[in-house]
């Protein structure tokens, strides 16, 4: 069986990673499960399902809805809440890739509770906080809020010394606050990656039925349209806080090829995670990683993350 290319080797806040390509959360069950069908061995690792502080059912069907280009989902954070997560991983062997916690909540202590219960699990290496969930007391995401986000990113700081990343949502017109702003919040409270970036909030309707797709009228939209819109916001956050920073950015949104991966990496971007890519082909990871080695060497570089922010913008 190959092994993985020394050209793609990463550090990624503190991760040693044999690729810069993860699997990205809702996308995969964890390693035991995504293992059958990739060689993890030359992937960089994996991020689990959101885990909430209780079980939740997650929202009626149907709550994963095709489009033409790219899809919708509304799963309502369908997980089985820490506690069973905590006893299915405790039996957990520590597989060929890290495997990253994805924390959820609605209130600061909720928080706070699954950081901590996630980051002392010996098989999490490192913990992602999924901001994107609504406040149950203002009803604002947290991500959307940088008061909420600094006190959300401060309770996990707080709850362990392993790698905190911080997956934003993305911001779209008529938000107050920019990417920029919310990075940098995020990165004052000690976050050690930003990840950009969640669903864009879409929805669809049934023109003949006249009802909407998604059971719960609105929800989340990736794949290849939010791309653009994603390059966008790794190019600004690279450019405005992170570079300067030394804080890693890992892009997701719409990556179906090695190419995609690469114009993130060129905007600024140290990692990639691919997310509905990976639903329809759950062999993509491998796939880009191997292409993206292939796109190094064109480059002339011996290492790939020598192209991290590497876009030549013509005078
Ligand atoms: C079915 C599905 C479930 C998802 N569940 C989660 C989740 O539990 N936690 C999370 O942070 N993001 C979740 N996401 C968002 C993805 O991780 C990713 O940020 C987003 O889909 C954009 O990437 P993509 O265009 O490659 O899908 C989910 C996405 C999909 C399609």
């Amino acid at each position: 069986m190959p092994t993985a290319e020394p050209i793609l080797k990463t550090s990624l806040a503190g991760l040693d990673l044999a690729a810069p390509v993860l699997v990205a959360a809702g996308t995969a069950g964890t390693t035991d499960e995504i293992g059958e069908v990739l060689d993890l061995a030359r992937i960089g690792a994996v991020v689990c399902k959101s885990i909430t502080p209780e079980p939740r059912a997650g929202n009626p069907s149907p709550r994963m809805v095709p489009l033409d280009v790219g899809m919708l989902n509304a799963i309502g954070l369908a997980n089985p809440g820490i506690d069973a997560f905590a006893e299915s991983m405790r039996e957990h062997k520590p597989g060929p890739c890290p495997l990253i916690g994805s924390v959820a909540a609605f209130d600061l202590d909720g928080y706070a509770l699954v950081a901590q219960r996630l980051a002392a699990l010996d098989a999490i290496r490192a913990i992602e906080i999924n901001v994107s969930c609504p406040n149950v007391h203002g009803g604002v995401e947290f991500g959307a809020d940088p008061n909420a986000l600094a006190d959300v990113v401060q309770a996990a700081r707080d709850a362990t010394t392993k790698p905190v990343f911080v997956k934003l949502a993305p911001v779209v017109v008529g938000t107050p606050n920019s990417i920029a702003d919310l990075a940098t919040v995020a990165i004052d409270r000690g976050a050690n990656a930003i990840t950009l970036c969640n669903t864009v909030p879409g929805m669809a309707i049934d023109v003949r039925t006249r009802t909407p797709e998604l059971a719960n009228v609105t929800g989340g939209y990736s794949g290849p349209a939010i791309r653009p819109i994603v390059v966008k916001l790794v190019h600004e956050v690279y450019r405005k806080v992170t570079k300067d920073a030394g804080v890693p950015i890992v892009a997701v949104g719409g990556i179906a090829g090695w190419h995609h991966a690469a114009e993130y990496i060129l905007a600024g971007a140290t990692a990639v995670q691919i997310g509905a890519g990976s639903l329809a082909d759950p062999r993509i990871p491998m796939k880009v990683a191997k292409g993206l080695a292939k796109w190094a060497r064109s480059q002339g570089v011996d290492h790939i993350g020598l192209l991290t922010g590497a876009m030549e913008v013509p005078a």
